[in-house]
């Protein structure tokens, strides 16, 4: 097992989560280093946002250490939250304000400079596209409008972390390419950051590592060529790779041929 070090801002050794019978993550160990974008992927149910709900104090494991900025999560909860900033896979909460007012609230309970706060948040909005609904409450956006206020809701304080679980879900194109300098432009200024996406063309350009999680397992970890190489996969990209990791690559393949026998008979065409 990899040592770790004082630039791991995150370690998760031996995590299990169970939620009664479900074994939900059942042994997961990995290390985010200090500077790193650090992918997160798995199929539906593998255990990502169980995982993240651990490194910040939301579940507390049923076995195993994690670690976050050298911290105990459960424990430590305020001086962690000070420097992480989350975006949750839910919906944001506090949906009666506008994100004017949500921002000026989060200024005030993180005791941060309101009008610096408001500047930043403006300037976040604009290059989101979402200024025009600065002042509409948030129950009345579109889903992706509120996606972008959890995610500016998230970087207000500067955090020295940044953990978002599927930050990208809903986003339109052009949103998705501003979040994608966010997350370089988070690691450019000192910082790092953990996501997980389902995005694979995404994983691929921006992690520079990346795990994969599969019924509460990691099947692959490292940077995209290593996990190339695990999955004997040289010069696939990484969608093919995450099928052979996941073993998901032959049932897919099966699953399609069966649709299109059923649906446009026995040999796949009309
Ligand atoms: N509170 C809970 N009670 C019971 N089972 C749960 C609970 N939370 C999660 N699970 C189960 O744990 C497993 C892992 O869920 P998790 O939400 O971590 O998956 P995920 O990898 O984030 O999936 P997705 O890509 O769909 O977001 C799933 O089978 C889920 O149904
Ligand atoms: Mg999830």
């Amino acid at each position: 097992m990899e040592k770790n070090s004082r630039e791991d801002i995150v370690v998760v050794d031996g995590l299990k989560k169970f939620f009664g019978k479900k074994k939900a993550v059942n042994g997961i160990t990995f290390q985010v280093h200090a500077g790193e974008v650090f992918g997160l992927l798995g199929p539906n149910g593998a255990g990502k946002t169980t995982t993240i709900k651990t490194l910040l104090g939301l579940l507390e494991p049923t076995e195993g250490v994690v670690k976050v900025l050298g911290l105990d999560p459960v424990g430590d909860d305020v001086q962690i939250k000070r420097q992480i900033g989350y975006v949750a896979e839910e919906p944001l909460i506090f949906k009666s304000l506008t994100p004017l007012e949500l921002f000026g609230f989060i200024a005030s309970i993180r005791g941060l400079d309101g009008e610096v706060v408001t500047t930043k948040a403006k300037e976040y909005m604009e290059s989101l596209g979402a200024m025009e609904y600065i002042n509409q409450t948030i129950a009345t956006l579109s889903r992706g409008n509120k996606q972008k206020i959890q995610i500016v809701s998230a970087l207000l304080h500067d955090p020295s972390l940044l953990i978002m679980d599927d930050p990208l879900l809903g986003l339109d194109a052009k949103t998705v390419k501003v979040v994608k300098e966010i997350i370089d432009l988070q690691v450019k200024r000192g910082g790092s950051v953990l996501f997980s996406t389902h995005i694979m063309e995404v994983a691929q350009e921006l992690c520079h590592r990346i795990g994969i999680i599969n019924n509460g397992l990691i099947v692959g970890i490292g940077t995209f060529e290593e996990l190339s190489k695990q999955a004997n996969k040289a010069g696939a990209n990484l969608e093919e790779v995450f099928l052979r990791l996941t073993e998901q690559d032959e049932s897919v393949n099966t699953i399609i041929t069966n649709l299109r026998a059923s649906f446009l008979g026995n040999n796949g065409t009309r």
